[in-house]
């Protein structure tokens, strides 16, 4: 017998729809009066028994709802509401082993997770799983943004745009978020939440616009190993009429778990420098000899640097043994508590502290995880003895070359960074550096499912194409449409260690066949498109003393908010965001476009109607372009209020930052001696 059940958001908006048809549970989804997904399938095969997909009677189901506001420790916004309607469907085989599956759906006002559910019960204990057959049938040839999932360098790729039914001719599937424009009009993006002990899932394109749950396998081809009770991570998709309301849907952070750690007072955002664009431009190296970056003087230089301008902290790569050589082929040499003999780190921590500056530690693997799990409470400890709070980890290493042992110490596999086994190596670090109150900066990461809602000690992470590729990527870097992309792709997912705030834009003496394609006014305003509680200040500290202006804002922008708003924006064409200062009264914009200039009349009204302000406005100069004249900047002061609507001119791949600081009484007193 068929039988529906019906689930809506909490404003009637978006319909949930479970169907079991002949045994075969599938969902679809609509919202307002358009389908979003036809009737879509559920279920599993595993190794052993019969796939568990088929011959299904509900059991039972149960409605709920749920209403709470919860605050984050540190974030793109202080309070967070989640409200949900939920809807559990207890499924039982009608025959045989009569194995039970639970499918949870939560209906968002802007969206919808599910999960599956494997209860304690008999015929299920241990199992493998060899599919997940979670199918989103989408209801035309939607446009895509996506990345190709199963390559060598991870979730570093340019995006493509095409219709999703383009990829299939180039690529077995994409990873997630995968953004798309419906033909309908709507925008979506589906991704996963709270991704724990699964593997990550990426999305296989099918015939007739559907995708399937692409979970990437062990290397023996098994994709999920588990034991009941068993959840799996939320399968997401967020809906949105504008691209722009993308970025203000919670509902991935709402599906994880509530704040794990307790008092997370040591917990601290806030701006970095480094000595690592040195590094990317050639000037230092990483290993020892003459360029050698991470020296006990060099460190003090930029600790002296940090202090002199306040910016809180400093992070030192290619402090520790083992870069010599080909490091990236043998992270098996890396010591992470035995720094190179001119790096003299107790002495560089107790400058570091008399200054007031705290360190920012280094951990790269190069995805040698037996070796980094072997000393990773030593290394952890170490720093934590050193007064070091936050640490940098990197997984340099091609796909899939993840070397897996056995006890006796031989090699049984080699797997992918997106694999179980390294979902759940990820996280233990998360866990382990929590332990010792350190925050975390994770390069080549898995990608992130909001588990900093639980850990707020997971900062931020890398986990797209970053700035490093201007400094000397073959192919010339990241075109200025890029980071017109990734706030509706990438950013879905959570913070990103991008590095901006290059301001020696050409670096002609470091790399003269490369640069950042960007106007300054757009590196500055990354600072608000791209959000990272730890952000860096990347280029190296002589281009900031050069450039005193420009540092001026990057000194000033501030990395916690106390609220987002998006103003405008197109998918690789252009944004505008203003955020809240969590700590005062400033409110930040960053407007950025794509190798298109273009203007925009931005209304002020998001301001207290009670107060004045003055805009310190960081615009693209006479003559800005970022292929002819990226260095023009013009810097201006304006009195503004919420009735003001001001003209913003972005140049071709340029930009617009601003702080807007309440105004002192006298600048009020002198703009009403000159009305405008
Ligand atoms: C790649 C990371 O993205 C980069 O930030 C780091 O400097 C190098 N690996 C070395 O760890």
């Amino acid at each position: 017998m068929d039988r529906n059940f019906y689930i809506s958001s909490p404003d009637g908006r978006v319909h949930v729809i479970f169907m079991l048809k002949n045994g075969v549970p599938y969902y679809a989804v609509r919202y307002s009066d358009k389908d979003i997904l036809a009737a879509s399938k559920l279920g599993f095969i595993f190794k052993e028994g019969a796939p568990l997909n088929q011959n299904l009677f509900i059991a039972s189901s149960k409605y709920d709802s749920f209403d709470q506001t919860w605050t984050q420790p540190w974030g793109e916004v202080k309070e967070i509401r989640n409200q949900y309607n939920e809807l559990r469907i207890d499924l039982e085989e009608a025959a045989a082993a009569h194995r039970k599956m639970t499918i949870v759906f939560r209906v968002y006002n802007d969206g919808l997770g599910f999960r599956y559910e494997l209860p304690k019960q008999e015929h299920i204990s241990d199992f493998e799983i060899m599919d997940e057959e979670t199918e989103f049938s989408l209801t035309g040839d939607h446009t895509a943004w996506w990345i190709p999932a199963y390559q060598k360098e991870r979730y570093e790729y340019l995006y493509h745009k095409t219709p999703l039914s383009s990829i299939a001719k180039s690529f077995h599937a994409v990873h997630t978020p995968l953004t798309m424009k419906a033909t309908n009009g709507v925008y979506l993006s589906i991704h996963e939440a709270n991704l724990k002990d699964y593997s990550s899932m990426a999305l296989m394109p099918l015939h007739s616009n559907k995708l399937k749950a692409d979970l990437f396998p062990w290397s023996d081809g098994v994709k999920v190993k588990g034991s009941t009770p068993f959840q799996t991570p939320w399968r997401t998709i967020q809906i949105a009429e504008n691209p722009g309301d993308f970025i203000t849907n919670y509902l991935i952070l709402n599906l994880n778990e509530p704040n794990q750690l307790g008092d997370v007072s040591w917990i601290k955002p806030g701006k970095y420098i480094g000595i690592w664009w040195g590094m990317h431009l050639g000037k230092y190296t990483w290993g020892s000899g003459p360029k050698h970056g991470a020296t006990t003087e060099n460190a003090k230089r930029y600790i002296d640097f940090a202090a002199k301008y306040g910016i809180p902290m400093v992070l030192f790569e290619g402090w520790n043994q083992g870069w010599d050589g080909d490091w990236g082929e043998h992270g098996e040499q890396f010591k992470f508590t035995i720094p190179y003999e001119d790096f003299d780190i107790q002495e560089v921590a107790s400058y570091a502290a008399k200054k007031g500056v705290k360190i920012i530690g280094h951990h790269e693997t190069s995805s040698a995880i037996k070796n980094y799990e072997e000393q990773m409470e030593a290394a952890f400890a170490f720093y934590k003895k050193l007064g070091i709070h936050a640490v940098k980890t990197g997984y340099v290493g091609h796909d899939p070359a993840i070397k897996r042992y056995d006890a006796q110490g031989n090699v049984i596999g080699l797997e992918w960074h997106h694999g179980q086994y390294m979902v759940n190596h990820y996280r233990k670090v998360v866990e382990t550096a929590a332990r010792y109150q350190i925050m975390l900066d994770v390069h080549e990461p898995i990608k992130d499912t909001g588990e900093r809602r639980t850990y707020p000690n997971m900062m931020t992470r890398e986990g797209a194409r970053g700035q490093e590729y201007n400094a000397w990527s073959q192919e010339g870097g990241n075109p200025p449409e890029h980071t017109t992309i990734l706030p509706y792709t990438r950013m879905l997912a959570g913070p990103f260690d991008y590095t901006p705030g290059i301001v020696d834009l050409l670096f002609e003496e470091y790399g003269p066949k490369n640069r950042v394609k960007s106007t300054l006014a757009k590196e500055l305003a990354l600072y608000v498109v791209l959000y990272s509680p730890l952000q860096m200040l990347a280029d190296l500290p002589e281009n900031y003393e050069k450039n005193l202006p420009a540092l001026q804002f990057l000194l000033d922008v501030p990395v916690d908010w106390q609220d987002t708003k998006v103003l405008n924006g197109e998918i690789g064409e252009y944004i505008t965001i203003v955020r809240k200062d969590r700590n005062s009264d400033d409110w930040y914009l960053g407007s950025i476009t794509n190798e298109n200039g273009r203007m925009f009349d931005i209304s002020f009204s998001f301001l207290d109607p009670y107060k004045k302000y003055v805009a310190e406005i960081y615009a693209d100069g006479v003559g800005a372009d970022w292929v002819y004249h990226p260095l023009s900047l013009a810097i201006d002061r304006v009195l503004v209020d919420h009735n003001t609507i001001l003209q913003l001119r972005l140049a071709n791949g340029g930009g617009q930052a601003m702080r807007i600081r309440p105004a002192y009484e006298h600048e009020v007193n002198l703009a009403s001696q000159f009305p405008s």
